[in-house]
């Protein structure tokens, strides 16, 4: 049994999401308070204990380690030569982007979709394209028709597809990555499928790798994979990006590396290694905990701000709360939760225009911290006034 209960003190750490000031409750940016499997601090230890940290490799058993996982957890055979290492998902993304396109081309996102994707974009020249999802007041599905009239723009060449989705906590099951397969490869789109937050699911729940469809899909894509979120290990920087494609693969391969980000700091290998290879028990309790900790949020909304529920969600430690029935934008609610209330909570307006009437709300955390946050939402919540809420 792992102790997620621990309460841990961020502060001194130089931790982004604790920079806050004194008495703040940060639930926003997604890392955990909770510390990491002690199999991969035991690995780091090791690693830090030798004393000399020159340049490093990405050796066979680092290959070794994506396979077996994705082998074991997943039920895809990851082939070797179609791996590279990558310092970060959003390096993969953003160079990807800057490296495989030419000015103002179109990359197309499913929203609302996580906000650094729009700087991976704008930064490089593309426009990003935001195709709004349905939602029915409870969960969120895929407007195919939309989908497709917006891939058939000539100027969109990329489709960046967050699998499981951020911040809604959607699944998309085979049917529907086939469907968005089909209509990518129709229209000449190239995916780019971040898959960060693939082994959080709850439990019980799987995902579909987007390399796991027919060949003729997975052929246009590109897939990003990490143990960062999984095992909240996102400071250390370690990622890969997978491309079956030869063509493609080269071409990225070429991009991160005259990017400047295709090689390993000093623990980016050992960490992925030991969390692949020994995190497995972690994680299922893990993800136990965080399904425990949604269950809350969902039972005190209901109790004691009924007006505020969650967003239908299968994945993910990010809540996606409706605020609608409050607001339809929560840029001045967020403002006085954090303000009044204490609690740092991300305003949906950052997800994209149709997230503007949500907030985000990070829950990997010990129950006592979620417990403590809920308590000042509510308070906050509820000593909103009209100025607010308009
Ligand atoms: C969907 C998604 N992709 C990528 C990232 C960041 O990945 P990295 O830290 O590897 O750049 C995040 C972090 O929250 C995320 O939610």
């Amino acid at each position: 049994m792992y102790d997620f209960d621990k309460l841990i003190n961020r502060s001194g750490t130089y931790s982004l999401k604790w920079d806050v000031p004194d008495g703040e409750l940060p639930m926003w940016v997604a890392d955990m308070d909770l510390q990491t499997a002690p199999e991969i601090i035991a690995a780091l230890r090791r690693r830090i204990d030798h004393g000399i940290y020159g340049y490093n490799i990405v050796p066979d058993e680092w290959y070794d380690s994506y396979i077996s996982w994705w082998q074991k957890r997943h039920h895809v055979t990851l082939r070797r030569d179609s791996l590279m290492f990558c310092t970060g998902v959003i390096p993969a993304v953003s160079s990807i982007v800057r490296k495989l396109t030419t000015p103002n081309e179109n990359v197309l996102m499913l929203t609302p979709v996580y906000n650094t994707f729009f700087n991976s974009i704008a930064n490089n020249g593309c426009r990003a394209v935001q195709c709004d999802m349905i939602y029915d007041g409870n969960k969120y599905s895929i407007d195919f028709a939309r989908l497709d009239k917006m891939l058939a723009d000539p100027q969109t060449s990329f489709m960046i597809l967050c699998n499981p989705h951020n911040p809604t906590g959607n699944i998309w099951d085979k049917e529907t990555l086939e469907k968005i397969g089909t209509l990518c490869k129709k229209h000449d789109v190239i995916i780019i499928s971040d898959e960060i937050h693939c082994d959080l699911c709850d439990p019980g729940l799987e995902y579909t790798p987007f390399v796991s469809l027919p060949e003729e899909l997975s052929d246009i894509s590109i897939t990003c994979l990490a143990p960062t979120k999984t095992f909240n290990l996102a400071g250390i920087q370690t990622a890969a990006i997978y491309v079956l494609n030869k063509t493609l693969y080269h071409k990225v391969w070429r991009g991160i590396n005259t990017d400047e980000v295709a090689e390993p700091n000093v623990l980016a290998v050992p960490a992925a290694i030991a969390a692949f290879n020994e995190g497995e028990k972690w994680l299922d309790e893990l993800r136990s905990y965080i399904y425990e900790n949604k269950r809350l949020v969902i039972r005190y909304l209901g109790e004691n701000i009924p007006e505020m529920s969650v967003a239908e969600s299968h994945a993910t430690y990010l809540l996606w709360l409706d605020c609608t029935r409050l607001t339809q934008n929560t840029d001045k609610l967020a403002d006085h939760i954090r303000k009044e209330g204490k609690l740092f909570l991300t305003a949906g307006s950052h997800y994209g225009k149709s997230g503007s009437g949500f907030l985000r709300m990070n829950i990997a955390a010990p129950r006592e911290s979620v417990h403590e946050g809920l308590r000042r939402l509510g308070r906050a919540v509820n000593a909103a006034g009209e100025d607010v809420l308009c």
